[in-house]
C-alpha cells in the first residue's frame, strides 16, 4: 500500500499540499496534526493540566473522533460534536505543541495513525510521519518555508476570517512552536535521511503541487498520465 508523507512545520502548506494530493490520487488522508489538537482541546475541556502525563495519554488513546471529508476542510467530530472551528485557535496550536512532546500521547496515537493506510493508498501531513511512523513511505517530502513567510502566510488566513492578529505576535508564537518542535526528546521535526526537501518561501502551491507529482512519478509511485 503506497504511503506519502509530507512533514513539516507548521505554515509550510503541507496541509493544503496533502488534501490536494490525495483528492488527485483518490487517497486516503491523514492530518495527523488534527490528532495532537484533539488531545490538547479534549484536555483543555476535562481540565487536564500539561504535568498530567497518564491522563494525556488516555485521553490521545480513548479520543472518539471522526473525520469526514468535506471540501477544502474536513469537518472533524470529537464525542459527536463539530470542533472544526475549535481545533485551529492559537491556544490550542500552542497547547497542542505541549502535549505533542509527551511520550504516552504519541505512542498513544501511533496505531490510530497508521490505521488510515488502506487502500487504495495514503498522504500522511504531520512532524514524523516519514521518521516515526511510515519509516517505509514510497516517497518522503519535508516541506519548509522561513518562519517570516510561515507567520505572514498565517495573517492573511487570520485576516480572511476576520479575526483579529497582530504579525508580530504571530511570528513570536510560530517561532516558540517550532522551538518546541524541534527540540523535544521524542519525535523531534526533522527531516528523514531520505525526504526531499523543499523549501516554499518562494514557491506557489500550484508549484510545490507539480514538484512532488513530479517526485511522485519519478519514484514510480504514479504513472505519467496522473501527472495533471
Ligand atoms: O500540523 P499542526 O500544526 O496541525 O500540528 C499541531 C501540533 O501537533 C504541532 O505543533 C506539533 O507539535 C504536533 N504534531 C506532532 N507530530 C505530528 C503532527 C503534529 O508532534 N505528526
Amino acid at each position: 500500500m503506497p504511503v506519502v508523507t509530507i512533514d513539516g512545520p507548521g505554515g509550510s502548506g503541507k496541509g493544503t499540499i496533502a488534501l490536494r494530493l490525495a483528492q488527485h490520487l483518490g487517497w486516503n488522508y491523514l492530518d495527523s496534526g488534527a490528532l495532537y489538537r484533539l488531545v490538547a482541546l479534549s484536555a483543555m475541556n476535562h481540565n487536564v493540566e500539561i504535568s498530567e502525563e497518564r491522563q494525556l495519554g488516555r485521553l490521545a488513546r480513548e479520543l472518539d473522533v471522526e473525520f469526514v471529508p468535506h471540501g477544502n476542510e474536513p469537518v472533524t467530530l470529537m464525542d459527536g460534536q463539530d470542533v472544526t472551528g475549535k481545533l485551529r485557535t492559537e491556544v490550542v496550536s500552542a497547547f497542542s505543541s505541549c502535549v505533542a512532546a509527551i511520550p504516552m500521547v504519541r505512542s498513544g496515537l501511533l496505531d490510530r495513525q497508521r490505521a488510515f493506510r488502506q487502500a487504495p493508498g495514503l498522504v500522511a501531513d504531520g512532524r514524523d510521519m516519514g521518521t516515526v511512523v511510515f519509516p517505509h513511505a514510497q516517497l518522503k517530502i519535508f516541506l519548509t518555508a522561513s518562519a517570516q513567510e510561515r507567520a505572514r502566510r498565517r495573517y492573511k488566513q487570520l485576516k480572511e476570517k476576520e479575526e483579529s492578529v497582530n504579525l508580530s505576535r504571530l511570528l513570536l508564537d510560530i517561532e516558540k512552536r517550532d522551538e518546541r518542535d524541534r527540540t523535544r526528546a521524542i519525535s523531534p521535526l526533522r527531516p528523514a535521511a531520505d525526504a526531499h526537501v523543499i523549501d516554499s518561501s518562494e514557491m506557489g502551491i500550484a508549484e510545490v503541487f507539480q514538484e512532488i507529482l513530479r517526485l511522485l512519478e519519478k519514484h514510480q509511485v504514479i504513472r505519467k498520465d496522473m501527472l495533471s
